[in-house]
């Protein structure tokens, strides 16, 4: 059984390279101890992804089978119950009537609608680090992180200022292979009283014109969401609000910078923005390994078969780099042709937010390089410290020269 090399999260894709030439699926023992089937071709990938014996309720015996837990476990480890009701922990039928609830608010027209906020904040952000005398800064909390989390809390009506306390409880969450089960407990404890509270404050003052209170007036027929489902969606947007789009930008600037021409070649350019960001989804997309999912029948990938009751996992960031569909797939090239990469996913749950992601990106991305058409990166690329998480792929954080100081090299 294969292992994760030790230089992974800096670098997974020779491993996956690798993989591939042996076969489309793999045997592998997580650092937690779980034994998993890690899907590696995108053929195999889009199979996995709309199979219907493979599922994701981690509240069931077949889950807790496949995960080696007692009878009596609640499915969900440390993490607090009331937040494990949502998308990414359901099945059809009940995901259609759940996924129907939240639709409307991500409709291509309401997303466009948001442009103008989306470039206003951005806008006020690239103000702040301007006036910033340091002249370096650390381009992920100052920009990539607070652009899409304002957008977010401002669809939800949250607080804004409330968003460094989400950021550590949502790491916890993400990083659950390298966080104590004392730490998941203590961030889903504090996640589920926050929203508990937001929602009784929205009940007693009246509900507004956001996606929270028209969540609450989803939930006053109990038919369609369940108090628990109600505060698990809220969940689940805030997490992939926080974990996702922020990497994407961050990745998309660390590529660029390390060909700085190329960034600058975008400047009076924003034409070319859309496909490099969907190159960038490709290339090196934020979610690098899909969550959990396990299989209810015996399952035959190639010449394997993944027996009843197993974990399985898909890795996207492998399929994305399929030569079979990518010609020259470690080459990063904006003019090639991106269709059918997996970088939101694939069947019933694929991503809810690919449009708000793509339009804060876009965004982001134009704005950056009108105002700071000189950038540089500040450290060495051997010396970026990237997110140890199976399933994000990003920076812990992104120095760079803003006057285009030479680089520290
Ligand atoms: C570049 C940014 C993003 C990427 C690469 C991304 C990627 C993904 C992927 C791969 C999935 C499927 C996971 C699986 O099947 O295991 C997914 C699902 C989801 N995403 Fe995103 N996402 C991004 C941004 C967002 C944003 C901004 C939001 C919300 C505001 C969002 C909300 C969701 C939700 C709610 C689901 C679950 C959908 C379901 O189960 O029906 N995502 N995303």
């Amino acid at each position: 059984m294969r292992q994760l090399p030790q230089d992974f999260f800096r670098s997974p894709y020779a491993f996956y390279e690798e993989l591939r030439a042996e076969g489309p699926v793999h045997a592998i023992q997580l650092n937690t101890g779980v034994r998993a089937w890690l899907v590696v071709d995108l053929d195999a990938a889009r199979e996995v992804l709309r199979h219907p014996a493979i599922r994701k309720d981690p509240h069931t015996d077949a889950s807790r089978e496949a995960r080696g837990l007692p009878a009596d476990d609640t499915g969900v480890g440390a993490v607090n119950t009331r937040i494990s009701y949502h998308l990414l922990n359901t099945d059809p039928p009940e995901h259609a009537r759940l996924r129907r609830l939240v639709t409307p608010a991500f409709a291509p027209v309401r997303i466009d609608a948001l442009a103008p906020r989306v470039l206003a904040i951005a806008d006020e952000l690239l103000d702040r680090i301007a006036a910033d005398d340091a002249g370096r800064v650390d381009l992920l909390s100052e920009y990539a992180f607070p652009l899409p989390i304002t957008v977010i809390c401002e669809l939800l009506g949250m607080p804004v200022a409330d968003r460094e306390d989400f950021r550590e409880w949502s790491r916890v969450v993400v990083e659950v292979s390298t966080a104590t089960p004392t730490e998941i407990r203590h961030a889903t404890d504090a996640i589920t009283d926050y929203f508990e509270r937001l929602i009784a404050r929205r009940r007693a003052e009246g509900l507004g014109d956001d996606l929270v209170s028209d969540l609450i007036a989803a939930n006053s027929d109990g038919e369609r969401l369940t108090d628990d489902e109600l505060i698990s969606m809220v969940f689940l947007i805030m997490v992939a609000g926080h974990e996702t789009t922020v990497n994407l930008i961050g990745n998309t600037v660390l590529t660029l910078l390390l060909d700085p021409a190329r960034y600058r070649a975008l400047h009076g350019n924003p034409a070319a923005v859309p496909a490099l960001i969907e190159e960038m989804l490709r290339y090196n997309g934020p979610v690098n390994v899909a969550t959990l999912r396990y299989s209810t029948a015996p399952i035959t990938l190639g010449d394997t078969e993944i027996p009843a009751n197993e974990v399985v996992l898909v890795a996207l960031g492998s399929a994305n780099h399929d030569e079979r569909h990518f010609i020259d797939a470690a080459r990063f090239d904006p003019e090639r042709s991106t269709s059918g990469h997996l970088a939101f996913g694939h069947g019933v749950h694929y991503c809810l937010g690919a449009g708000l992601a793509r339009l804060e990106a876009r965004i982001a991305l134009t704005r950056l390089v009108e105002r700071f058409p000189d950038l540089t990166l500040a450290v060495d690329d051997a010396e970026m410290r990237w997110r140890e998480s199976i399933l994000i792929r990003g920076l812990q954080d992104l120095p760079v020269d803003l006057a285009g100081a030479p680089a520290l090299r």
